[in-house]
C-alpha cells in the first residue's frame, strides 16, 4: 500500500533521513524503532508531506505521491496522530474530532465519530471538555481518534506510549489491534520496542537517519534483545 524508494528527507540543507526504503503491505501494522533524533517523526511527516524530501519517492498505491500537498494525501486516505499530539487546546473533544472529519459530508462524519466513540467509550463521556484539560492518555485517544475521523486507509501513530500510564497504553494498543482486526494498515513510532513488537507485522530499526535492521516482527521477537542492542549502539556512541 505504501512504500518508501530511497527517501532523504529534511530541514533546509540537514539531512534527518538518508535514502529509506520500506514497504508497508495493506492491513499491516508497521513499527517504525529507533532512539531519539534517529529520524522517526521526519519520516512519517515526509510521508504526510509536512517535511521535505530531497530525493527518492513515497508510493502510494502505486501512485508518486512524493510531491503531493498534506492536503491531498489526507483526501487519498493517510491519516497522522503526530508527536505531541497537537489538538486544538481549547477546543471540546467534540469540536477536536469534527475538525479530524472535516474533509466528510455531515453523514459520514457523524458515522465516523459514532465508530471512534465506540473504539475509545472515554471520550464519549469527555464530548464537552476542552482538550487541554484532558489526561495525557485521553489526549493520545483523541488524537488518533481525531486521525480516525477522516477515514484513512493508512493511519500513521508517532510515539504511541511516551509518557503514558501502563493503563494508558494498554488501551492505546487494544485499539490498535482492534483496528487491525477491522483491517487497517498501521504504521507506528515507537520508543518502547516491547510494545510495538506485540502488535507489528513488521519493523524497521533507524538510526541517525539510516535503517539498520528490518525485519518481520516475528523475527525480533524470537531475538528480543537484538534491537535493544542496534537501539544500545546508538546510545553509547552518541555518550
Ligand atoms: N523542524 C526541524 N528543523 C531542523 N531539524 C529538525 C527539525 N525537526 C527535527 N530535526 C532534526 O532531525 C533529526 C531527526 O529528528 P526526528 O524528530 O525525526 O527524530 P525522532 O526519531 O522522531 O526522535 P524522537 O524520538 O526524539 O522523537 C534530528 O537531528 C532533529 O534535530
Ligand atoms: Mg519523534
Amino acid at each position: 500500500m505504501l512504500r518508501l524508494d530511497a527517501v532523504s528527507c529534511g530541514y533546509g540543507a540537514f539531512r534527518a533521513v538518508n535514502a529509506l526504503s520500506f514497504e508497508v503491505p495493506k492491513g499491516e501494522v508497521f513499527a517504525l524503532i529507533g532512539a531519539n533524533g534517529a529520524g522517526k517523526s521526519s519520516t512519517i511527516m515526509a510521508i504526510a508531506g509536512h517535511v521535505r524530501v530531497f530525493g527518492g519517492a513515497i508510493m502510494l498505491d502505486e501512485k508518486d505521491i512524493t510531491a503531493m500537498p498534506a492536503q491531498q494525501r489526507v483526501r487519498r486516505g493517510i491519516a497522522i496522530a503526530p508527536e505531541g499530539r497537537r489538538l486544538f487546546p481549547d477546543l471540546t473533544v467534540g469540536e477536536n474530532l469534527t475538525i479530524g472529519g472535516y474533509i466528510l459530508p455531515r453523514a459520514r462524519s457523524d458515522e465516523r465519530r459514532a465508530m471512534v466513540l465506540e473504539l475509545f467509550p472515554r471520550l464519549g463521556e469527555r464530548l464537552g471538555q476542552v482538550a487541554g484539560s484532558l489526561s495525557g492518555g485521553e489526549q493520545q485517544m483523541l488524537a488518533i481518534g481525531r486521525a480516525l475521523m477522516a477515514e484513512p486507509r493508512l493511519l500513521m501513530i508517532d510515539e504511541v506510549s511516551l509518557g503514558l500510564m501502563p493503563k494508558m497504553i494498554d488501551v492505546c494498543y487494544e485499539a490498535i489491534a482492534a483496528l487491525k482486526a477491522d483491517g487497517m494498515t498501521i504504521l507506528l513510532v515507537e520508543q518502547s520496542t516491547k510494545r510495538a513488537l506485540e502488535v507489528a507485522d513488521r519493523v524497521c530499526v533507524l538510526e541517525s537517519g539510516r535503517q539498520v535492521w528490518a525485519g518481520s516482527a516475528e523475527e525480533a521477537r524470537g531475538d528480543p534483545d537484538m534491537i535493544e542492542a542496534y537501539l544500545g549502539l546508538r546510545e553509547e556512541a552518541a555518550s
